[in-house]
């Protein structure tokens, strides 16, 4: 997949944007807080309809206006697409793809893939599980509009279940009450469960492959710990009977805290090298390390999945790392189709034929 064009207005500190970046490795510098990250976000925004630092959209759009828009035409194998995402305060999101307006934000799924690796993913090992959720979602949405539907379909079953929880009073008859949601959250949550079970199988695979090569052997294991226990393999009918039987049994104990204490919600997924858990027992440069291999196995399965590389933001991460893993690195940056690669130092040295550009003063220039 190609970038060929992409234009921005009132994006973050860009007031208007656009740009033809060249296949293969574009590097962008810049001094600190000129908006290169927020080139990549934009970028990665066309991919997943959010940003890899907010969750808030309002925060996207360039201090005093009221919206903004991310355009960009793109090469696939299936040929040409043209898309603009835009955002106002009244609408939220409307998305145009060649000209048309597409009333549904799904649509948007699929048609750029991306890959980011930024420093804020260290806390993709080291943080709270919702951060592996999030990316996990993030990466599923982009190959697998299933995926999505059930989602968003699941999150609203399980708002308006927490919201009905709150209100209810600890009392048998407010158990029966509860009872109707559970069918379609345990539909939705089945579906969520066995799409990341299966996704983490692959993922862990070739993150461990990649692990073994940017360490020097060391298995790195991945695994998937969701919230409701599942003999394996299971299948969707099985899981969903597992859900329901969980929910069964913390029917009163949720009653009395009011929220949905099992589900997709509350699955983790762990990091470990040699039995070691690496949220609590890394150091620094495994977790890094971890990370970073998780986020070449994204590329793999973007790859699997839809038969084309996907774009790869590497977001002021190559100077964080060791010579060793730079060289890796930059060797899967030449593999991908078209890499985006920022520094706040300049990097013309360690790669002397990329495309070089430069942000200042709200412009990107050749350098
Ligand atoms: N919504 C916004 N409107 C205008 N400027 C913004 C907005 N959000 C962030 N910025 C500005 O963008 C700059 C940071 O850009 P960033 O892309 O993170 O810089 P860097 O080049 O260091 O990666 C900061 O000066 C910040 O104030
Ligand atoms: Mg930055």
């Amino acid at each position: 997949m190609l970038l060929k064009l992409l234009t921005l207005a009132d994006f973050r500190n860009w007031a208007t944007l656009e740009w033809q970046p060249a296949p293969g490795l574009n590097v962008i510098t810049g001094a600190n807080a000129e908006g290169k990250s927020n080139l990549l976000e934009a970028i990665f925004f066309l991919a997943s309809g959010k940003s890899f630092r907010t969750h808030r959209d309002a925060d996207l759009a360039r201090f005093g206006s009221s919206g903004f828009a991310v355009g960009a035409r793109i090469e696939r194998r299936a040929g040409e697409l043209s898309l603009v995402l835009r955002w106002d305060r009244a609408r939220g999101k409307t998305l145009t793809l060649d000209r048309t307006e597409h009333p549904r934000l799904a649509d948007l799924f699929g048609q750029v893939t991306a890959v980011c690796f930024s420093p804020e993913d260290l806390s993709l090992v080291k943080g709270p599980p919702e951060v592996r959720r999030h990316a996990l979602n993030l990466l599923l949405l982009q190959v697998s509009r299933p995926y999505y539907y059930h989602l968003r379909e699941y999150n609203r079953v399980l708002a308006q279940r927490n919201a009905y929880l709150k209100r209810l009073p600890p009392t048998a008859s407010s158990e029966l009450a509860l009872a109707v949601w559970d069918e379609e959250l345990a539909l939705h949550g089945a579906e969520l469960i066995l799409r990341r079970h299966a996704a983490l199988a692959e993922l862990a695979r070739w993150a461990d492959e990649r692990h073994r090569e940017l360490s020097g052997g060391h298995e790195l294991r991945i695994s998937y710990v969701p919230s409701v226990p599942l003999s394996e393999p299971a299948t969707l009918a099985e899981a969903k009977a597992a859900f329901l039987q969980e929910l069964e049994q913390k029917r009163r104990e949720e009653l009395r805290r009011g929220i949905t204490l099992s589900g997709p919600q509350r699955d983790e997924i762990n990091f470990s090298i040699g039995g070691r858990d690496l949220r609590s027992y890394g150091s620094q440069g495994e977790q890094r390390t971890a990370a970073l291999a998780w986020k070449l196995a994204e590329l793999e399965f973007i790859r699997a999945h839809t038969g084309e590389m996907p774009l790869l933001l590497l977001d002021d991460v190559y100077s964080e790392l060791d010579p060793k893993r730079q060289a890796y690195l930059t060797r899967e940056a030449r593999r991908g189709s078209q890499t985006f690669l920022t520094s706040a130092e300049d990097l013309e040295l360690a790669f002397p034929d990329a495309a070089s550009w430069r942000v200042a003063a709200g412009e990107l220039k050749p350098h």
